[in-house]
């Protein structure tokens, strides 16, 4: 049993969505005692952005590649393994101006690669990663769960279910920053949520 962590909370450790993925991890560990546990740092560790130079990288085939091709398609290839290695994810993804955190954008850009985890087919994309329960800790200020300010939650469950990646469960920590009473209650909320899916 193997479980990624992966964070993108731009403050670190202070950020709730990194504190609500070791909520979550922990949660995990008490359930799978023996799970290795890696964890994916964005911030710590950014990604490149995407742009023509990856793009081209990523479909350009190996025997055709530059040395600084090769490079970006290695790092490209690692992430995927280390989804494909694990049997849980857990995704840190607080809202920043209404949308997820370049940093975890470019993990996903990196990871959506043709003929490795997605194909396109006659009867349309084929997701190429086996299902494996996902769990979103989804980290915001203000309220969003259901509206179309909401603009995180279709775009992950779009994008990672395109990779073959259906199982993805949400929990929400809302008002984050309405005061310190909606904070407590939300983050009571946010564990009992947990607890109930787990
Ligand atoms: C630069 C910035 C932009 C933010 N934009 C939004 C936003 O658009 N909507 C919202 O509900 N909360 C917003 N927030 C609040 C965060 O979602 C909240 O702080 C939450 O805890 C997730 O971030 P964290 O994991 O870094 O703590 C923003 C926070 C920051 C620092």
């Amino acid at each position: 049993m193997k479980i990624l962590a992966i964070q993108s909370g731009i403050f670190g450790d202070n950020s709730n969505s990194t504190k609500l993925v070791a909520q979550i991890a922990t949660q995990m560990k008490q359930l799978h005692p023996d799970a290795e546990l890696t964890h994916r740092d964005l911030t710590a560790q950014p990604l490149p952005y995407f742009d023509a130079e990856l793009a081209v990288a990523l479909s350009t085939p190996a025997a055709e590649q530059s040395e600084a091709q090769a490079a970006l398609a290695s790092l490209s290839s690692q992430l995927v393994d280390e989804v494909k290695n694990a049997d849980i994810l857990i995704i840190g993804v607080p809202m920043y101006n209404f949308g997820i955190p370049a940093q975890l954008k470019s993990w996903i850009d990196l990871i959506c690669r043709a003929g490795l985890t997605f194909n396109y087919t006659a009867t349309g994309p084929v997701g190429l990663l086996a299902d494996r329960p996902v769990y979103i800790a989804a980290a915001r200020g203000g309220m969003h769960e259901g509206k179309p300010s909401d603009s995180q939650t279709p775009f992950i469950k779009t994008v990672l279910g395109f990779l073959g990646l259906h199982d993805v469960r949400i929990v929400y920590a809302e008002g984050l920053a309405m005061g310190d009473d909606a904070k407590t209650e939300s983050l009571q909320r946010f564990t009992k949520n947990l607890t109930a899916l787990v």
